[in-house]
């Protein structure tokens, strides 16, 4: 193993015509498959390679397992205001990935003490779910889902499928009244806030989202429940309405967009993978495997901005400047050929990155919930539709246009209609 700070970068091929030359993190031919872009990066920069994100803003993309770990391990160094970044003097009004890197008075980038208290609110709230009601939940959603489209004997499982049942399970658990709130606005406001797409305003997306959590929040002060909204509401560490509307933002954003894309990249692996062809019908590997092979392979929050220098430093061999903006690559740090020396990735337990590390990583609960929400919807429409099969070539599935997100943008299935 090399040291993440000092160890400096192999050098690259002298012929090489990327050699220093930042790559754009966007375009299509990167969507469909990054991981060959984490391999030539490697081999040409090391693990830190410089990047360049939308509006070719220069970045650090961190590309190394240690070196993922290291930065996230140090606080002091990497921090998460990005009121730091040295750049905001080029960054538009309308840059597209300003919803989640733009400063928010959120968890996410709140920092020491202040962090600690809400992070621990946030924890305390999901703490209280009880786990096997959550597994119930999910199930009934599943089970109403799959009714609304068994009939036609075909659907596009992501849309119908993997982005409500997460979002139906997270706005329950926060005490928004089931289709009392219209779900799909909001999981598709969410998904804009996200993407990259020519016509659409992921800012004003991102502005639809905070109103309906304002209105929640509203409503809970006025009248509590048994919910994550109220119980960081009345949590003794008294946090202002703002701080609960942000929070609650960030749980629901960060509930529903990666389980999402794990739901939806778990079930691409069963219908694709031979491996589990045979399983639905009592084979070889299980959708716990599968669950765990696309934490490894194809992990759904695949980058994350990021992390900013809090003062000169060094990484991967890098000057790094005060100020920078330092992208956190899980999906390429899971892959490392560094963690993997015989070229085979994947393993059955959970030491990949794909829920971070450090003070900021995904909170406790919450990577046991999303499992729990992730496990019910897959094996729940498994045993519903049991001869479910892709219904394109799977090399025509499409990835979204997302430098966060791994998932796909649509997951096209057929299946011997259910006569109800
Ligand atoms: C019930 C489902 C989930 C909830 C409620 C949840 C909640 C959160 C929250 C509140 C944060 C902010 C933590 C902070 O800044 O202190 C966070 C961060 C994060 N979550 Fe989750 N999450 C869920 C599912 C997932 C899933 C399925 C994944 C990926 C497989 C994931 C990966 C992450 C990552 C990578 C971060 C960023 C950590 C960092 O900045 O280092 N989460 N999550």
């Amino acid at each position: 193993m090399t040291d993440p700070v000092t160890d400096p970068p192999p050098s690259p091929p002298a012929a090489c015509p990327a050699r220093g030359t930042p790559v754009r993190l966007s375009g299509l031919g990167y969507q469909q498959s990054p991981s060959e872009l984490y391999r030539s990066l490697r081999g040409i920069h090391g693990p830190v390679a410089p990047v360049l994100l939308d509006n070719d803003i220069p970045a650090w993309l961190v590309l190394g397992y240690n070196e993922v770990s290291y930065v996230t391990g140090h606080d002091e160094l990497f921090a998460r205001d990005s009121r730091r970044w040295n750049r905001w003097d080029e960054i538009p009004a309308d840059w597209p990935l300003l919803p989640y890197v733009g400063y928010q008075p959120s968890v996410l980038f709140v920092e020491g003490a202040e962090h600690r208290l809400r992070a621990g609110v946030i924890s305390e709230a999901l703490d209280a779910v009880d786990q096997m009601e959550l597994a119930s939940l999910c199930q009934d959603i599943g089970h109403a889902l799959i009714s609304a489209f068994a009939g036609s004997g075909q659907a596009d499982l992501m849309t119908a499928y993997a982005h409500p049942v997460p979002m139906r399970a997270i706005v329950q658990l926060c005490g928004m009244p089931a289709g009392g709130l219209d779900t799909e606005d909001l999981v598709r406001d969410l998904r804009l806030s996200l993407d990259a797409h020519e016509d659409e305003d992921p800012v004003a997306a991102y502005g639809r989202v905070q109103a309906r959590i304002e209105q929640l929040v509203k409503e809970k002060r006025a009248s509590p429940g048994g919910d994550v909204t109220s119980r960081m509401l009345g949590h003794p560490a008294a946090l202002s309405d703002e701080a609960v509307v942000q929070d609650v933002i960030t749980v629901i954003a960060a509930a529903q967009q990666p389980t999402a894309n794990w739901i939806g990249n778990s079930l691409r692996l069963l219908l694709t993978d031979d491996r589990f062809a045979t399983t639905v019908a009592g084979g070889k590997l299980s959708v716990g495997q599968a669950l765990n092979e696309v934490l490894w392979l194809d992990t759904p929050t695949q980058n994350f901005i990021g992390r900013w220098a809090v003062r000169d430093t060094q990484l991967g061999g890098r000057q790094i400047k005060a100020g920078d903006c330092v992208v956190m690559s899980f999906a390429a740090a899971n892959t490392d050929p560094q963690v993997w020396p015989e070229g085979h990735v994947g393993a059955e337990n959970s030491a990949h990155l794909s829920f971070s590390n450090g003070e900021h990583r995904c909170p406790f609960p919450a990577p046991q919930l999303a499992d729990v929400i992730a496990r019910t919807a897959v094996e729940t429409l498994m045993e519903q539709l049991p001869d479910v099969v892709l219904g394109v070539n799977p090399h025509e599935l499409r990835w979204r246009p997302s430098i966060w997100m791994r998932g796909l943008g649509a997951l096209p299935v057929s299946f011997t209609p259910v006569l109800q």
